[in-house]
This record gives C-alpha cells, structure tokens and sequence, in this order.
C-alpha cells in the first residue's frame, strides 16, 4: 500500500462542525417557520446550471460573471456553472414549470450551498450558504415592505436586532438610460484613471462602477449623480409607497443612494441588512425586485422579488450575540457485563423511542471508566445495569448534577428519567 495522504479543505470553503451546527439548524428551522407563516413554500433547484443562465440574469459586466464563476465544461462539452446564487435557478424553475398559472403571488423560499471564486476572507468564502425567498406575480409596493418586514421578523426572532435597513430604488428599464447618460457624463472626464475593469463597464454598464471595490474608483465616484434624481413618475411613486409602508410596519430603514446591488437584474426596490459587528462585509442579507427577469427568460411578463441571507455571516453574528448552545445527552447506560449489556441495548432503545438522548457504554469496560466516559459526554443521569440488579428486576440511577442517586424499577426507567427531560442540559 502506497503511504497515507493527509486531506485539507479548499482554499475559502470549511467544514461546518458541532457545536457550530446548532446555531445552523436553529436558523434554519425559524426560517422555515417564520417564511412559511406568510405562504412561502420550500423550493430546491440544482446546484449545476447551464453557464449562460447566470451571466443571462446576473450581467456579463458583473464581478460575479466576470471574475468568480466556478465554470467547467462537462464531459459533452456543455458549459456548467456552480451556482453563484439562487435566484436565477428559481426563476429558471418558475418559468419550466410554468408556474405562473397558478395564484399570485407564488411564493417560495430556499437554503443551500453557493459557489463564487472570490478572494477568501471574514465573511467571504467561496462555498457559502444562503436562505433566500422569491415572490413572484404582485407589483404592489406593500408587497415590497411585507417582504422586508418578513426578514425583520426573521432577524427579530433570532434576537437580532441593532441591525440596519438600507433600502434604495435604482428605477426601470424607461429611467435608466437617463441615469446611464447621467454616469457617463460624470465619469467622461476621469475615464481614464478609472481601473480596467471600470473603464470597461463605463461602456457597457456605467452604474456597475458605482459597486466597484478598488479604492480609487470609489474616490473618484465621490459626488457621482444620484438614481433618484433620475426617477421616471412610476418609480418614484413605487418607491415612495414602499417607503410609506416600511414607516406603517415601523421598520426603520436609511436610504442608500449609492447601492446598486452587484447585480444586474434589479429594477426599482432594491436592499440590504447590514450590520456594524460583520467587519468589512457588512450586508448579511441583500435582494430586491427583478420585475424583467421572467419575461427575459421567455415566462409571460411577471414582477418578482426576493432576498437572500448569508448564513455565515449570519450565524457569526448569532454565535457573537449568545455563543453556541450545547446540548448534553439525558441519560449514560452502564452495563457490567455480558448479560447486563443485552438488557442495557433493550432499556437504551425504549429510552430513545421516549424521545431521550441515550449514550451507552459497552461490555468489557469498567464502571470507573464508564462513569469517566459519562461525566466527559456531561450526562445527566447514569443507569447501572449490573448482574445484581438484573436479579432483583431494578437498575441503579445516579444524578451527576445532584449527586443523588437510588434505585429504580426495569420497567420503570422511562417513566422515571422522562420526568427530568424539561431541565436537562
Ligand atoms: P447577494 O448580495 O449577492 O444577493 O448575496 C446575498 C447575501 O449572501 C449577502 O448579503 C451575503 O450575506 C451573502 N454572501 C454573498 N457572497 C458571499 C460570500 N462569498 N461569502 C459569504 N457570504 C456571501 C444574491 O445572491 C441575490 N440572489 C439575492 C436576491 C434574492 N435578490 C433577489 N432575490
């Protein structure tokens, strides 16, 4: 045999590991109660797409199109694209499936991993994972606020709350061009001290250079127009109406003139929570509305919009806020021997099926040892079946809280031990 390789992880993807999870699993299954409370249904779209879907919805001229792309060519030759994010699949899925026909607004909400080549650092991997919700078929404003008072809800429940609301409107296919103008005309003179990447997109998509990362772009965009002066009559009305209802719902939001969101489908409503404890990667969840993007993938004309969370940086600023929550088995069963092992297995499953998180130790151990095993797992009772209480049809229970300790009856353990569950742990 050849000698043993050790294995790490790629570069900006991790393990996630216990106790970690469970500030996962917690987020997860709120999310899943809190969207499904306003009709939100799960959605699961697969990971690998055809490539052109995503540089179709995302833009061409995107960071994410341009330079973060996991993009293979598969063993027909069909160009293949992890996915950088999910709302291009669920539309994709919306439009297959002719989802449309059904009653609007149709509504779902999914989670999982994403895939983008960027350079790895706090709060930025390059396999990520996200919960995002996308609504689609209502045009309506108020769905907008009901959208983001859902995510509040969200965060709310999660105990987040110091966390801020940006909300902006970066108008429709009629205003835009205006504001494209507008751009252009403020960069023309500074051209060419713009980066490569920007010197390009002043060409093709000048609002692209209002999201760009190096530092001299963002000094030259110093005093760069803003959209909403730019605004056509039906934009500016949505957006005022938007932020009305985000005043009724109480949601306290800033209005971010400068976040045009680093992608290119979003018309109007655009958004993003931020928070101060995240570093340089504030925004742990972002979305808005993509009113085109149906019709652009052959659907009937449909308004959607949606969100999606990042859940590490998510699950970093709930671990920050409370630490993880462990969780201790209830109860150890200490077999002494061969015969107590087999009626240690029969009293562990009827334990379990009580809904009890039951440890064992095996034959051939030590009570020494298994009360060491027991107290390192932080148990909270050890059952002692021995040859001695075999023969009198009782077991020995000890409290390693208390110390407290008796016997009890085989048949009655479950009974016994359930009357603990609620302060367990
Ligand atoms: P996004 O702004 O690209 O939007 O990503 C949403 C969130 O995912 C970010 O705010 C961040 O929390 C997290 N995220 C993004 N990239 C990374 C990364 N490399 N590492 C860790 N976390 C990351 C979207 O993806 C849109 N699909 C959202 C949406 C849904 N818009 C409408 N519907």
């Amino acid at each position: 045999m050849s000698s043993p390789e050790r294995y790490s992880a790629l570069k900006g993807v991790q393990d996630i590991l216990p106790p970690d999870i469970s500030l996962w699993q917690r987020a997860e299954s709120l999310a899943r109660e809190v969207f499904s409370r306003y009709g939100f249904q799960e959605i699961r779209t697969p990971i690998i797409e055809p490539t052109a879907l995503f540089t179709r919805s995302i833009g061409e001229t995107t960071d994410i199109v341009e330079k973060e792309m996991y993009t293979f060519p598969d063993k027909a030759g069909r160009s293949i694209t992890l996915r950088p994010e999910g709302t291009a699949s669920v539309v994709r899925a919306y439009v297959q499936h002719h989802l449309s026909g059904l009653p609007s607004p149709r509504k779902f909400f999914y989670a999982g991993p994403m895939f983008r080549y960027e350079r790895p650092q706090q709060g930025r991997f390059r396999q990520f994972h996200q919960i995002g919700v996308e609504a689609f078929g209502v045009a309506s404003p108020v769905l907008d606020a009901e959208v983001l008072s859902m995510l509040k809800v969200f965060l709310a429940a999660l105990g987040l709350r110091e966390l801020r609301f940006e909300v902006n409107s970066i108008g429709c296919e009629n205003c835009r061009p205006s504001y494209r103008k507008a751009l252009q005309d403020f960069f023309s003179g500074v051209r060419e001290d713009l980066c490569p990447d920007c010197q390009r997109r002043y060409e093709y998509n000048p609002l692209r250079i209002l999201d760009c990362k190096v530092e001299r772009c963002i000094e030259l965009r110093r005093g760069a127009p803003h959209v909403s002066d730019f605004l056509c009559e039906e934009c500016k009305s949505h957006f005022e109406k938007v932020l009305a209802a985000l005043g009724l719902l109480r949601i306290p939001y800033v209005i971010n003139h400068e976040m045009v969101r680093g992608l290119d489908y979003y018309t109007r409503t655009t958004f993003e929570v931020t928070s101060e404890h995240l570093g340089a990667q504030k925004a742990v969840a972002a979305g808005g509305r993509y009113d085109r993007l149906v019709e652009e993938f052959g659907g009937p004309p449909t308004p959607g919009i949606g969100f999606a969370i990042g859940m590490e940086r998510l699950t970093a600023l709930l671990s920050e806020k409370e630490g993880v929550v462990e969780v201790f088995p209830d109860v150890y069963i200490a077999p002494l021997g061969e015969k107590a092992a087999a009626e240690g297995l029969l009293i562990a499953e009827r334990l379990r099926a009580k809904g009890l998180w039951t440890e064992s130790g095996y034959e051939g151990s030590s009570l020494r040892s298994q009360l060491r095993r027991a107290d390192k797992l932080a148990c909270r009772h050890v059952i002692i079946v021995g040859d001695d209480e075999l023969s009198s049809g009782k077991v020995k229970w000890k409290d390693l809280k208390t110390g407290s300790q008796g016997e009890v009856e085989i048949p009655k353990v479950e009974e016994f031990l359930s009357s603990f569950r609620t302060d367990v742990g």
